[in-house]
Formats: C-alpha cells, structure tokens, sequence
C-alpha cells in the first residue's frame, strides 16, 4: 500500500491503460478520481470494484478537452478527499490518417484530447499542488511514439511529440516546487484504441513479429509502471520519459 492517502486524478480512467492505472492505484491504497466521458456504467463498475478494496473513488463526467472540465476534476478531487497528489494525463485518441488526409476536424479532436488536456491537466493539477505544498507527480502517458514515426498516424505522433517536451519543459520549471513530471511511453497495448488490429489475426502476427518480447503489452503492465512513478522509489525522477514497450521501439517501424 505504498500509495495509501494519496489522492489521484486518471483522464480517461475508465477504459483501456486509465482503467488499469485506477485499479492499480486504489490497490496501492490512493484515493481516485476518475474521468470519463462515455460509458457511465464502466465507471461505476469500477468505483464498486474500488470500494471493494477498502478504497474510495468516484468518477466524474468530464470532456479533458475543455480547460474548464479538468478544473472540475481538480475540483472534485479537493472537495471530495482534501487535495490533488498525483495527476495522471492518460485520456488519448488516435484517427490513423496520414500528413495528407487528416481532416482539421480530426486534427483538433486529437490534439485537443491528446496534448491540450495534457498541459492544462498539469497547469491546474500544479498550481493545486503548490497552493497546498509538499510537491506532487504529473505522469503523462506517450507513447513510443512520442519519438518514433508511426507513418499513418501523423496527428496521434503529433500530439505525443507535444506531450513528451512538456513532460520535459514542465519538469524542469516545476522542479521547485518538487512537482515531478515524467512520462511513461508504451508500445502497443491490448486496449480498445488498437482493436482493429487485435480483430485482424495477420496484422496481430505481423505486429507480435516486430516487438523484441514477442507479444503486445496487458495495461496492467503500463499501470505498474505508472503507479512506481508515483511512488516514493520514484523520487529522483522528473522531466523524462520511461519506456515499456517490449523492446519495439528499437526493432522496427510503428505497426
Ligand atoms: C498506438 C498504437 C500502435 C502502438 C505501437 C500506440 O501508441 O496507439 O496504435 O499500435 O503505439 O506502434
């Protein structure tokens, strides 16, 4: 229970690597909020299954794309348990166009959930922090993509470019206030943003094929990864990114 009081925001905490780091989280003993925009059941499931651990959480209806929804966020996580410790950035959408058909609908929907709730989630969850003292940690789930070109994918790797140098610029003007800031960049992952490829048995070969450990990564192995972030062994660490992606990165091009 090396989380125990501790008190975190997850974006998009509801499915995929989010509902994995809430669960993970509330197992360390963390108090969670947990945002969401679709699937109120989901979260509601997960607040149960929360409360089952002997830890609290509750999910709140926010768009992170809109600065005035993640303020709710913070909001509630100081109305409700008293201040705001750890804030996940982890809400993230992909439209797999390319530099030559991504609509600028698309464009701004990815950017906005991607990079702009990134920054604004670490503006406001910062400036709680520094009103109630003793520091804090922003994670922010990349991606290998953050880095690496996945061609096909061009406004996705955009926004993770973005957030990687705020994982780094943040990291180093918050470091003061002993606001640690690091990213963690996962490779592919068995969660609905790559269920088209999971659906397709050649693409999965071809993909399992192009990762060095030979498989695509559970989200609980992302969560694990978040949650030693958050916590004390984690304390010399800011303006930088941890990679858990099986090796991928080094080995071929983005599938
Ligand atoms: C993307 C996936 C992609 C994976 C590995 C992730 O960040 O969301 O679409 O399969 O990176 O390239």
């Amino acid at each position: 229970m090396s989380l125990k009081g501790k008190v975190a925001i997850v974006t998009g905490g509801n499915s995929g690597i989010g509902m994995s780091i809430t669960l993970e989280l509330a197992q360390q003993g963390a108090n969670v909020v947990i945002d969401y925009v679709a699937h109120p059941e989901a979260t509601e499931a997960l607040e149960q299954k929360i409360a089952a651990l002997g830890d609290q959480a509750i999910g709140v209806d926010a768009d992170v794309s809109k600065v005035a929804d993640l303020q709710k966020l913070v909001d509630a996580a100081v109305q409700k348990f008293g201040r705001v410790d750890i804030m996940v950035n982890n809400a993230g959408v992909e439209t797999r166009t390319s530099v030559l058909d991504t609509t600028e609908a698309q464009y701004e929907k990815v950017l906005e959930i991607n990079l702009k709730s990134a920054f604004f989630g670490t503006q406001l969850a910062a400036l709680q922090m520094i009103k109630q003292g003793g520091g804090g940690r922003i994670i922010n789930i990349t991606s290998v993509h953050e880095d690496w070109p996945m061609p096909g994918n061009t406004a996705y790797c955009l926004s993770k470019g973005g957030m990687r140098m705020l994982t780094r610029t943040a990291g180093v003007e918050l470091a003061t206030h002993n606001i640690l800031v690091v990213g963690v960049g996962p490779g592919a992952v068995a969660t609905p943003i790559n269920l088209s490829t999971m659906k397709d048995p050649a693409l999965m070969k071809h993909l399992d094929a192009a990762i060095p450990l030979g498989r695509m990564a559970k989200p609980e192995e992302i969560a694990s990864v978040v949650a030693f972030l958050a916590g004390d062994g984690a304390s010399y660490m800011t303006a930088t990114t941890v990679f858990a992606d099986g090796g991928m990165m080094h080995s071929s091009p983005g599938l």
